[in-house]
């Protein structure tokens, strides 16, 4: 054990904060408190004079213009969609603007001798915060967490204390996507006592042993050693010693082990640091199949009081990335089978929100995929929490760009002054997660190409280094010349990532011999969802043309893209291709997607109106592209067999019908009953290959379909049907991300359904809602790229037959009805209930 004695300024003497009547023991742990609920907004001119000389007006901020609102709060996602807003159609071609806003709260006499913090998950962007009329600090980064000291300017004597927040995002463009505008992650109100737990000083960390698996038991094992940083800030007002309880439960919260340090106060009573090991065998391991995790507590007392506690999730986990063989976890060579993903929550904007991270999540992990990039800066932490316990390998990435600017007015304008704060405080915060396996120090950056960017790659790995050690550093690069890399050339690197140019693979391990490599970015494929353009067969179409040409034109006369995996980016490629590339390669890795899921802005092709991108999975309402299947049958597990298109065709006319199958031999096609031929991937006809098969089919209304067939035996079926006009309307309901906690949502998935009963794909409705009961409806999504319908409007048409409706229960528990209306559909009234 190694002590190192930190000298802290002003001794605070103990206080009650809370006192057990029976021992009398006093409990001083830290208490975290939301404070997301009632904030006064205003967006543009407000009279700030009045705002700061008389902070008491705010109490009736009603009559300054203010709407009273709840965070996470993103406004610029009312809208409207107007080809006239600057952060145009490559940023969501949503306003911005300033926004300000402001809470009151007040404090009691019993938390004055606290140090009380005010805590930001995140605002976007260029934020100043003021409390009492004192100015707080300012943070122009839009994704980074900050917190601020309020001590010096706090009322305990039951008078207001007055938060003001501006938000300014008025300079645009200022990112390559649409980024939201506002306080759009969680606030906290932190109390901690007068010595305390420095949460982002301290840190944990395992190395862990896996053991070969043993026959006997369904889940890796292994050993650890848990070493802890313990950094205690304040001062004691006693010297009496300190005692540390480190305890450790499992899952089913049974006690695996308990550990006592003791560290003296010095004579002044000033505070320590601790260092410490812990040997722990017989552990459960943590990976994407099983994200095992423990719960770690320290307990730091003083003479049986309270002084402060920690918890924290943890997981036991061995990760290596070899030159050769690309990646094992837990001893195991694991393919990294990842996407990228803007923090984009639909309806909700940049707004996060629990409900819809853990929706993508899902549907992510459903499809076989074991990791996530944050494209391309720090998330929400409520996310990496998600990714701890629902298995996902994270690369944890910095910045979209350093000094050269990709924007006029992006964060290359903040960087020189801001990006070692912005960096230590994303390292600090974030590396408790067990699901981090990597840190990317930035995109595409420009400087690979000049000769700063060594010193700059330089500086940002030593930088990271000096806080975790225990993860590689990488930059996702797109220059795969070593001569002309600066980024590669600075030789800072532990990891190698390349984005696209899957043609130059096999020159990479020649051109950096002996480095380990990951494809940190891939595909760029475009689609619609329920978009069928029967191109030639073996074409893939690359849009726009070329560099050159900056749009393509409006090839389907509605902006929309051909859902076969045919049509990319012309830097891009196929899934299929792109997957194959790195699949066959066992030194890459692993890839990761562009994208899991489409966003806001960014709409390659096309010019406004589309205002989304089309480089998802699954598109922008959360509703799965035909490709998530192609995927999931090459990533999961899960028996797959999907049919691709719809069967709502013009009579005689030549259909591709694509079908992607797992766990089976062969598959055969039926039409109306008559057989059109079996079919294996790979068997050599034209137009198939390894991951689909595919038929010519001549359209004749009635029944396709596909059965799937394992050593002679039938073993799944799918059909599609076509369908007449749209009668009714089917909702699904998942409320898997709705735990009863304020703020969750509710998703209802709709389809237009003919009074057969059959999915109707090609026949669209305009749609009016209403609830009745406990939930307020949030917004509606269609994931059309062009829909410049605002998402909080009551009337929403549906998108080749299909929606998304948005609802925010009011209630832990209760039950709210969603009413339906339409033309030709008959009105209906569905009830949900919620809450256990
Ligand atoms: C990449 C970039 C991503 C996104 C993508 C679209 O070059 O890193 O942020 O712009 O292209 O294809």
């Amino acid at each position: 054990m190694r002590l190192l004695a930190i000298l802290l300024s002003g001794i605070i003497g103990l206080h009650l904060s809370s006192c057990d009547a029976v021992t009398g023991k006093v409990d001083y742990s830290t208490e975290k408190v939301l404070l997301d609920s009632n904030w006064a907004f205003h967006v543009g001119a407000v009279d700030s004079l009045k705002l700061f000389n008389d902070t008491s007006a705010m109490d009736n901020s009603e009559n300054l213009g203010f709407q009273q609102v709840d965070l996470p709060h993103d406004w610029s996602i009312t809208g409207p969609f107007d080809k006239g807003n600057p952060a145009g159609n490559q940023g969501g071609a949503l306003p911005g603007g300033i926004g300000w806003y402001f809470k009151s709260f007040t404090l009691t006499e019993n938390d004055s001798l606290k140090n009380i913090c005010i805590a930001f998950d995140g605002i976007y962007r260029k934020s100043k915060v003021w409390l009492n009329g004192h100015l707080l600090g300012e943070r122009p980064n839009g994704f980074i967490s900050f917190e601020y000291t309020l001590n010096p300017y706090l009322n305990f004597d039951g008078r207001q204390n007055r938060l003001i927040v501006r938000v300014d995002n008025s300079e645009q463009p200022n990112s390559r996507w649409y980024c939201g505008s506002g306080i759009n992650r969680d606030v906290w109100l932190i109390k901690r006592g007068p010595l305390y737990i420095n949460q982002s000083e301290s840190y944990f960390y395992s190395s862990t042993v896996s053991i070969p698996n043993n026959r006997q038991r369904e889940y890796a094992q292994g050993s650890a050693t848990l070493h802890q940083h313990l950094v205690l800030n304040g001062a004691s007002a006693t010297v009496k010693p300190l005692e540390i309880k480190l305890t450790l439960w499992d899952a089913l919260q049974h006690k695996v082990g308990e550990k006592v340090e003791r560290l003296s106060a010095q004579n002044s009573g000033v505070i320590n640091t601790l260092d410490a090991e812990w040997p722990l065998n017989d552990l459960r391991l943590w990976s994407p199949a099983q994200p095992y995790l423990y719960t770690l507590q320290i307990e730091v007392t003083q003479e049986g009081n309270m002084v402060d506690r920690y918890r924290q999730k943890i997981g036991f986990r061995h990760f290596r990335f070899d030159s050769q063989n690309g990646f094992y976890l837990n001893g195991e060579s694991t393919k990294i089978k990842g996407v990228c993903l803007h923090s984009d929550f639909g309806v909700l904007g940049t707004a996060y929100n629990y409900s819809a991270m853990h929706r993508q999540l899902k549907l992510l992990k459903e499809m076989g995929c074991n990791a996530i990039r944050t494209a391309h800066n720090p998330p929400a932490p409520g996310m990496l929490d998600l990714c701890d316990s629902m298995g996902f390998l994270v690369m944890d990435e910095a910045f979209d760009m350093w000094e050269k600017k990709k924007t006029k007015f992006d964060y290359s304008r903040d960087f020189k002054a801001w990006h070692r704060k912005d960096l230590e405080d994303q390292i600090k915060r974030d590396r408790r997660h067990t699901s981090i396996i990597c840190w990317s120090i930035g995109n595409e950056i420009r400087e690979q190409f000049d000769t700063s960017g060594i010193r700059l790659t330089r500086e940002l790995v030593a930088l990271v280094k000096a806080l975790d050690t225990t993860r590689p550093v990488l930059s996702a690069m797109t220059e795969t010349q070593p001569d002309k890399n600066n980024i590669a050339k600075s030789g800072a690197l532990d990891l190698m990532g390349f984005n696209y140019k899957i043609d130059q693979y096999d020159s990479l391990p020649i051109n950096f011999p002996n480095s380990c490599f990951i494809a940190s970015e891939t595909v760029s494929a475009l689609e619609t969802r329920g978009v069928y353009k029967n191109e030639p067969k073996d074409t893939i179409v690359y849009m726009p043309v070329g560099p050159q040409q900056k749009f393509a034109n409006n090839t389907n006369g509605d902006w929309t893209v051909s859902a076969y995996d045919k049509v990319a980016a012309y830097w891009g490629t196929t899934h299929e291709n792109a997957w194959r590339a790195v699949k066959n390669r066992p030194f890459i890795a692993g890839t990761f997607v562009w994208t899991g899921i489409d966003y806001l802005g960014e709409p390659v092709p096309f010019p406004f109106p589309a205002r989304s991108s089309y480089y998802g999975i699954i598109d922008q309402a959360g509703i799965v592209k035909d490709v998530y299947y192609f995927y999931q049958s090459e990533w999961s597990d899960s028996a797959v067999l999907h049919l691709l298109p719809h069967w709502n065709w013009g009579k005689g006319q030549h259909v591709d019908v694509w079908c992607y199958y797992n766990n089976a031999d062969l598959v055969e096609l039926f039409l109306n009953g008559k057989s059109l031929g079996k079919r294996h991937k790979a068997d050599g006809q034209k137009g198939d290959n390894e991951f689909h098969v595919s038929w010519q089919v001549p359209f004749l209304p009635g029944t396709l379909k596909v059965v799937a067939y394992q050593k002679g035996k039938a073993v799944k079926t799918t059909e599609v049907k076509t369908a007449s006009a749209p009668s009714r309307v089917k909702v699904d309901v998942d409320l898997s991300g709705f735990r009863g906690v304020s703020g969750d949502l509710c998703y209802l998935t709709l389809q237009l359904e003919d009074e057969q009963g059959n999915s109707v794909p090609d026949n669209d409705r305009l749609l009016q809602f209403d609830i009745n009961g406990q939930a307020k409806l949030v917004g509606i999504n269609n994931g059309y790229q062009a829909e410049l319908r605002s998402f909080q409007s009551e009337q929403y048409p549906t998108w080749k037959g299909k929606c998304v409706v948005v609802v925010r229960p009011e209630a832990a528990k209760g039950s709210f009805t969603l009413n339906v209306k339409g033309q030709g559909i008959s009105t209906g009234a569905f009830k949900v209930n919620f809450g256990k």
